[in-house]
């Protein structure tokens, strides 16, 4: 790693405020890069971090066929998506637990989660789409303000319920919570779902509050409010009358969307984003209850959620053994989203986008060994493409604390900040591969190529772009050392002719159950398995070039078991979904100082132009391998540019040279 000249200065400068600071590359744990299995009684600590793993389903025997044939068109094909942008796959953060993912305040971002969403930046050449909501935007107040303890998100626990499960906390949330999120936008270019309380329609000034708050803070960076959360679980969940009805919910909607539209601080009307059902609802029926017509002014997209499965044991226990399957063959993904399709073209006629604003392997936390293995990795990039194809334009993955299996990413605890770093979910991968699999033109078609019609376990997709198909996206869900469920793609282009040669980048692990031995094109979000991540990808990128046989027109791909294949039949494609770094200045954001102690937080206005210059290619000075050197633990500042940053300290701190 690459320590630039002026950190070591400021290593030497540092005044006693900032003297704890932590080196942590010397605090992890050079073992346990790999398949950390360990028996489930020898761990004792938080689920997220659980590293126990699971065996692997056994492979199909017979074994699934040794080649794939794909055939490709030039001019396009039919089934095309509409176009599609790099930024699909995002996060979903629960408000609950937004302060400790993002940032605790304006001028105390969390470095490593700038770098994760930077990573999807700088491949889909637009900014990350996060949503923040969930149960608990339910019962959220914003205090304009400040909160009394001058904190931005107080959460009050409200207890157990009758069947001993924890009741959604209530949340009191200060302007700073939203500043925070419009930081990240100015740093990464971040785009955000916001949620609004829909507990009681009859008192909705805070939600209208909370609108005009989102809007006049985030600007354009805010895609849309969300009002109303799994409204098909209200009387389930003890939030309405048992007999809640979609005519209920429609009159509850136009309650706030009336109240909305009249409210003369929220200045954008057409800003509600529902109905975000999940469950006991189909969204036919909700269309045909009026929804596009009756709130065409207000609505501007429409969303739903689902998981797959649930570890809620309401009806006993699933061996997330038995489960693991189920996630591992491209039927999952086209049973999500085939109960979506009918409705889709309804919904985008009516001018609105439709997006999956929360899911993940499974509610209620997911499944251990499965929803934090590799095999969810493969999973949630063929639920990605699959509802891409099914022109969708946004798949949120939920985000939750340390009690879930599921998390994309995961901050250390409180009472590990200063000797842990993040937590690279498995799912994290799913963020990069989708990313590259659209690339940054906004021009990129994505069809589904039916390779499942002959073995499930190997679906692939092409990216078409202009009508020539630029990219495939090939999958081998199976988990075989032997190398028996191997499989070769084979490619040709009708109508046209393979290029020369591919570029192919591959997403590997030894095996489905893994879940830190985990490298996209080489790289490892883990370089220490876990906890071990500061949201900079380790290691070099590795792009194998794969010659093809032009006079037979035939592309040979070989597909480990288990792996994932980006092949980029152009160079201008691998271009447009690589991270580009105008002038050699750093891909990542550096942590600075510790914020505890006393040390003073850096002037938000010099850090967000000490990074303008990385963001808008300016002339910083890092190295890339900078960003792999956390200097510091606790909230991080964003920093773009050591030299920039470096003097921005130095005046807050007024310590001279
Ligand atoms: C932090 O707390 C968690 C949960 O209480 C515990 O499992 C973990 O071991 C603690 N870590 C340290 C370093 O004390
Ligand atoms: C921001 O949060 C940090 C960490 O919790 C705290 O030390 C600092 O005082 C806060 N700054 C402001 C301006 O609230
Ligand atoms: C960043 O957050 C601070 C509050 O902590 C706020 O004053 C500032 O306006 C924010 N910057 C942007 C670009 O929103
Ligand atoms: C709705 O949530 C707010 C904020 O938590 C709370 O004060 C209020 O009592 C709730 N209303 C209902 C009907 O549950
Ligand atoms: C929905 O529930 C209401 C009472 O809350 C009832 O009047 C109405 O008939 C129900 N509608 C349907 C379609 O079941
Ligand atoms: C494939 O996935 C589907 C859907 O999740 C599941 O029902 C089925 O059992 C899986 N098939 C095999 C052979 O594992
Ligand atoms: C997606 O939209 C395109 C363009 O309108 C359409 O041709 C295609 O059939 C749609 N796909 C699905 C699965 O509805
Ligand atoms: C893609 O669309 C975004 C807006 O969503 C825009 O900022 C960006 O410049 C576009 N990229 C290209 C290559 O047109
Ligand atoms: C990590 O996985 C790769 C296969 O993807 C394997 O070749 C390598 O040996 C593994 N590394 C470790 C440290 O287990």
């Amino acid at each position: 790693m690459l320590l630039h000249p002026l950190s070591l200065l400021l290593l030497a400068l540092l005044p006693s405020a900032l003297a704890d600071v932590t080196i942590y590359t010397t605090l992890t744990t050079s073992a346990g890069a790999s398949a950390a299995t360990s028996s489930p009684a020898a761990y004792s600590g938080l689920p997220a971090f659980d590293p126990t793993t699971i065996d692997a389903p056994a492979p199909p025997n017979p074994p699934q066929a040794s080649t794939v044939a794909i055939t490709l068109y030039q001019g396009g094909m039919d089934g095309l998506s509409i176009p599609q942008q790099g930024n699909l796959l995002g996060f979903s953060v629960e408000l609950s637990v937004s302060d400790t993912i993002i940032g605790k305040n304006g001028s105390v971002l969390n470095v490593p989660f700038l770098n994760y969403l930077n990573n999807i930046r700088l491949r889909a050449g637009v900014g990350p789409i996060l949503r923040v909501g969930g149960n608990s935007q339910e019962t959220e107040t914003l205090f304009p303000s400040g909160l009394p303890d001058g904190g931005e998100l107080d959460k009050i626990n409200q207890g157990t319920n009758a069947n001993g499960v924890i009741n959604t906390p209530i949340i009191n949330f200060s302007p700073e919570l939203l500043y925070v999120l419009a930081n990240v936008s100015s740093l990464v270019g971040a785009q955000w779902y916001f949620g609004l309380a829909f507990n009681d329609t009859s008192a909705d000034e805070n939600a209208l509050l909370v609108a005009q708050w989102a809007q006049d803070v985030l600007g354009d960076n805010l895609v849309a409010l969300q009002l109303g959360n799994e409204p098909d679980l209200y009387g389930d969940h003890g939030k309405r009358d048992p007999s809640y009805n979609i005519s209920d919910y429609m009159t509850d909607f136009a309650k706030v969307e009336g109240d909305l539209m009249a409210a003369q601080g929220v200045t954008r009307k057409q800003t509600l984003v529902g109905p975000s059902i999940c469950c006991n609802w189909q969204i036919e029926d909700v269309l045909d209850a009026g929804y596009l017509s009756q709130f065409s002014s207000g609505l501007a997209q429409v969303s739903v959620q689902h998981y797959p499965a649930n570890n809620c044991k309401l009806s006993g226990v699933i061996n997330p053994v038995d489960i693991f399957p189920s996630y591992l063959n491209h039927t999952a993904a086209q049973s999500f989203v085939a109960p979506y399709v009918p409705a889709v073209p309804e919904i985008l006629a009516a001018g609105k986008p439709i997006v999956m604003l929360e899911t993940n392997t499974a509610s209620c936390g997911g499944f251990l060994g499965v929803s934090d293995s590799f095999g969810a990795t493969l999973w949630t990039i063929d639920l990605a493409l699959q509802l891409a194809w099914a022109n969708f334009t946004a798949v949120l993955l939920h985000t939750s604390g340390t009690s879930v299996y599921y998390n994309p990413v995961t901050p250390p605890p409180g009472n590990e900040t200063k000797t842990k770093q993040w937590n690279t979910g498995s799912s994290y991968y799913a963020m990069l591969a989708v990313a590259e699999t659209f690339g940054s033109s906004n021009l990129s078609q994505i069809v589904d190529l039916e390779t499942s019609d002959s073995s499930i376990y190997a679906p692939s997709y092409a990216i078409y772009e202009n009508g020539a198909p630029t990219r495939l996206a090939l999958f081998n869900f199976v988990s075989d050392p032997t190398g028996a469920n191997d499989y070769t793609a084979t490619v040709t282009i009708s109508g046209g002719t393979v290029p020369s040669s591919v570029n192919v980048r591959y997403l590997l692990a030894p095996s489905v159950s893994e879940k830190y031995n985990i490298t996209w094109a080489g790289q490892t979000l883990s370089p220490n398995g876990a906890q071990s991540s500061d949201g900079v990808l380790h290691g070099s990128l590795e792009t194998q070039q794969i010659a093809c046989d032009t006079t037979n027109n035939l592309c040979s791909i070989p597909m480990k078991a288990p792996s994932f294949a980006l092949v980029f039949l152009t160079t201008e494609a691998l271009q447009l979904s690589t991270p580009q770094a105008d002038g050699g200045e750093s891909l990542s954001f550096v942590p600075t100082a510790t914020v505890g102690g006393g040390a003073t937080g850096i002037d938000p206005g010099v850090l967000q132009t000490s990074n303008g210059g990385v963001l808008g290619g300016g002339s910083g000075s890092t190295s890339k391998e900078s960003g792999a050197v956390p200097l510091a633990a606790g909230g991080w500042q964003g920093a773009g540019s050591w030299a920039t940053l470096l003097l921005g300290v130095f005046s807050v701190l007024a310590v001279g040279w």
